[in-house]
């Protein structure tokens, strides 16, 4: 007689076991992105989804899956699928592709190997007991997968940026272009190593400036979300991530010399009275594309601060008018600028701009906003370079809200000043003897004419 398995883990999967349901997934099938929903269509055909809509949950088709579609349950593999029945390579194949627990069915003789209790099953390969570390590490190795990913999908975007001002200067503009550009950064774990990468690579001021700026702008929102209330819809995030992708719209309307100028313009000179339109001006084109209360006012108010007297303090608008989204956007949008490496300002590496927010505080930002920004982004930004009390270098690839001063980091160099060709992550949460002793600035310890520090963290292998 045939009995039925919950809660299977790949680990656990034998030749032979029928699988019936998969019920536990990567964060990437929490809000489908393009490519996954491409994946999803070429290799489950015949299958049935269980999806999370708007708070409902409904079956559907394959076919029927959309982007942002949450995924809670694929099952009812047609007969002859290749997940249909376990062969040999079949767990891999599934936990590769982010499938973490299933139901099978067992026929009579046959056993399943018990499964430890919700272990990530990388984390049970290095024989690491404690779960919340056992996850640690095992979302900081898919993070580091993300990476390798995420440079191309960041220059598709700042391509996409580039192509919607050209429009903008037409007087076309396309709200679908626009959810397009972003698909990709829906995934969580993309929008996070875009942000490593904001820290680690040259950007200009106005392209790739919308692409971090969006990335870290729907990140720190999720972790406020999730902190203070519950998880953001897939539609909130979506819209959030278009308001920071939007927000500097206005400058289609600002002349192009100007807008690549690398020249730093006097803050009363005409090209800067220019430049300081281009809020008003997106404001104007994001209401007419139906954006939303919230991406005009973030368009129009992220360069309002506290002291509206400020001389960098644009348009006149009280700060009681100015909505918390757009305080926020105004903390991400300093950030990516003071993080974004160009010609004409000093470089600050993620850990030092952070520190600048901080005595800003005051003058610039909501405290309250700014307190969220910095419990989500951390002490130590994602794809900041530190050294350990032991001397070595190393990158931080994984911040807990709990745990700020004590990231996971993979150490990329040693106390002699050696490049590691194989690394390992160290989680400072468990090795209590090790501890941050300061921030590198990767600009001046590695090559800065090239981002040689982004292709040493690109090229972090584990093992
Ligand atoms: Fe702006
Ligand atoms: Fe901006």
């Amino acid at each position: 007689m045939a009995e039925l398995k919950r809660n299977v883990d790949p680990n656990a999967l034998t030749p032979g076991m029928k699988l019936v349901q998969v019920t536990r997934f990567d964060s990437k099938y929490k809000c489908l992105d393009s490519r996954t929903l491409a994946f999803l269509k070429s290799d489950l055909q015949g299958a049935t989804i269980v999806v999370v809509r708007d708070s409902k949950e409904y079956s559907v088709s394959v076919e029927e899956l959309k982007t942002l579609d949450e995924i809670k349950i694929v099952e009812r593999f047609p007969p002859g699928h290749r997940f249909a029945m376990i062969e040999a390579g079949t767990a891999d194949v599934l936990a590769d592709h982010g499938f973490l627990a299933f139901t099978v069915e067992i026929s009579a003789g046959q056993t399943a190997v018990p499964s430890a209790p919700d272990l990530p099953p990388k984390a049970r390969a290095r024989h690491i007991e404690n779960p919340q570390q056992a996850r640690r590490l095992d979302e900081a190795e898919q993070f580091l997968e993300l990476v390798q990913e995420a440079s191309p999908t960041r220059d598709r975007a700042t391509l996409a940026v580039e192509e919607m001002l050209e429009q903008g200067r037409r007087g076309s503009f396309s709200r679908a272009a626009a959810e397009a550009a972003v698909g990709d950064l829906l995934n969580l774990g993309m929008s996070q190593a875009v942000q490593a990468i904001a820290g680690l690579k040259a950007s200009d001021q106005t392209y790739a400036h919308c692409v971090d700026m969006a990335a870290i702008f729907a990140d720190v929102y999720g972790a406020v979300s999730r902190g203070t209330q519950k998880e953001p819809s897939a539609e909130t995030t979506s819209n959030v991530l278009l308001a920071g992708f939007m927000h500097d719209i206005g400058k289609c309307k600002v002349p192009q010399e100007i807008l690549d100028s690398t020249a730093r313009f006097d803050s009363d000179s005409e090209e800067m009275r220019i430049m300081r339109t281009h809020s008003s001006e997106g404001a104007k084109i994001l209401s007419q594309m139906d954006l939303g209360k919230e991406a005009v006012n973030v368009a129009l108010c992220h360069h309002v601060k506290k002291d509206t007297s400020l001389k960098n303090s644009y348009p006149n608008i009280r700060y009681d008018q100015v909505l918390p989204i757009s305080r926020m956007a105004a903390i991400v949008d300093v950030y990516q600028a003071l993080i974004g490496k160009r010609n004409y300002k000093p470089n600050w590496v993620p850990g030092k701009a952070v520190q600048l927010l901080m005595k800003l505080r005051s003058s610039e930002f909501d405290e309250r906003m700014l307190g969220h920004f910095l419990r989500s982004v951390g002490i130590y930004p994602i794809g900041s370079l530190v050294r350990l009390s032991t001397d070595e270098l190393a990158f931080v690839v994984r911040n807990e809200p709990e745990y700020l001063e004590r990231p996971v980091v993979v150490v990329v160099e040693t106390a002699r000043g050696e490049l590691i060709s194989h690394h390992n992550l160290v989680d400072l949460v468990a090795e209590s003897d090790l501890s941050i002793t300061e921030v590198v600035d990767h600009y001046k310890h590695y090559s800065d004419s090239t981002d040689q520090a982004f292709d040493i963290f690109r090229s972090v292998r584990l093992g």
